[in-house]
């Protein structure tokens, strides 16, 4: 754990252990010039309680480069509650509010919401002992479930990121494989079904994907062939860490376009797929529209049509990105990095923010 922290370089990190469920509770505050840290609660099983802290770490960072990517107030955090097996009913609860204790002992220098494995529902009973957080139930008084709004935006990338390769944004035709049935793979799915894609779908948990190819007229993908079936787009929202030396040498698709945070397991991921010529589209860009919807519903008051457009410019900004990349013939990520980085500096340099 030691090394995991030193070798990080945001700003500090607050555990709790949780006697009642045996959880670990992490809260990592990556960064805070552009305002409070604000990222997601993630709910999940890790072989240690160091796999849970490196996960925290990592999505402390994205939330970080996707609050700078679209210019919001906010800095990047990330709460993960590492708990072996993921409790239910009132056990759950108890850690939910105890875990709301703790960010509130914090003043608002961190607010969280949903993320893999967590539920407004969930929000509801953080909100219970805590004002910092975001996604509660409409009934609540929350934005809900941002997943619609994040599926809305990878949906625009997608038509992008077909643009710089194909030519057309048309999506009738294009074969999609999406990975991971969760809050945002589905209305994916769903949406892909709509324009006429030829839509693939594959989860870890079977059933969710034979659900949503019911629904949908979706082939199924088994899991373990899902980086070698030939597609146009890859479309990857599950778990992070999924474009490696292994799966990348495998993949038959020419774009990698999806909502998961931390596809990449490394930087130099991005160069592999820059080398076999399959676009990468930035994680942290294209999947922004759940912290648009949160902030900007939340905190910013917008409109839902406010949001919407807002959320549809991702494909502007992304198509921005990738002919920039283009030109420099390197991988799209490095234009994406130095932007969010500019985003930041500039702010620094004005001495604004939160950070203190
Ligand atoms: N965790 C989700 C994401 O990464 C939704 C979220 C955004 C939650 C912003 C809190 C804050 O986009």
């Amino acid at each position: 754990m030691e090394e995991l922290l030193r070798g990080w370089d945001g700003e500090s990190v607050v555990m709790r252990y949780d006697r009642p469920t045996d959880s670990f509770i992490f809260i990592a505050i990556h960064d805070r010039t552009l305002g409070m840290a604000v990222g997601g609660c993630r709910l999940s099983s890790y072989a240690s309680p160091t796999d849970g802290l490196r996960d925290a770490l990592r999505l402390s960072r994205a939330m970080t480069l996707k609050w700078a990517a679209i210019d919001f107030p906010f800095g990047g955090g990330q709460a993960v509650l590492a708990c072996r097996p993921p409790p239910t009913g009132a056990v759950r609860e108890g850690l939910l509010r105890r875990f709301g204790e703790t960010v509130q002992s914090l003043g608002g220098n961190y607010g969280t919401g949903v993320d893999l494995g967590t539920t407004s529902a969930d929000m509801d009973v953080v909100g219970e002992t805590t004002r910092w957080v975001f996604g509660r139930s409409p009934e609540r008084g929350g934005a809900g479930n941002p997943g619609p709004w994040t599926a809305l935006g990878v949906l625009s990338g997608i038509r992008a990121a077909c643009t710089q390769v194909f030519g057309t944004a048309e999506l009738g035709g294009r074969r999609v494989l999406v990975q991971g049935m969760g809050k945002v793979g589905s209305p994916l799915a769903h949406r892909l079904a709509e324009v006429g894609a030829v839509l693939m779908v594959t989860d870890a948990i079977p059933q969710r994907a034979e659900a949503v190819a019911r629904a949908t007229g979706a082939e199924l993908v088994a899991p373990e062939d899902t980086y070698r079936t030939p597609c146009d787009v890859l479309a990857p929202c599950a778990i992070g860490g999924i474009l490696n030396e292994r799966s990348v040498a495998q993949l038959q698709c020419r774009i990698v376009a999806g909502s998961a945070n931390n596809q990449l397991e490394a930087d130099a991921d991005a160069d592999r797929l820059h080398d076999r010529g399959i676009l990468y589209a930035p994680d942290f860009v294209i999947n922004a529209g759940g912290a648009i919807a949160l902030g900007g519903l939340e905190v910013l008051r917008w409109t839902t049509e406010q949001v919407e457009q807002r959320v549809q410019q991702i494909g502007n900004t992304l198509a921005e990105i990738l002919a920039d990349s283009v030109r420099a013939e390197e991988s799209p990520l490095y234009e994406a990095n130095r932007r969010a980085e500019r985003v930041i500096e500039a702010t620094r340099l004005k001495g604004e923010g939160a950070a203190s």
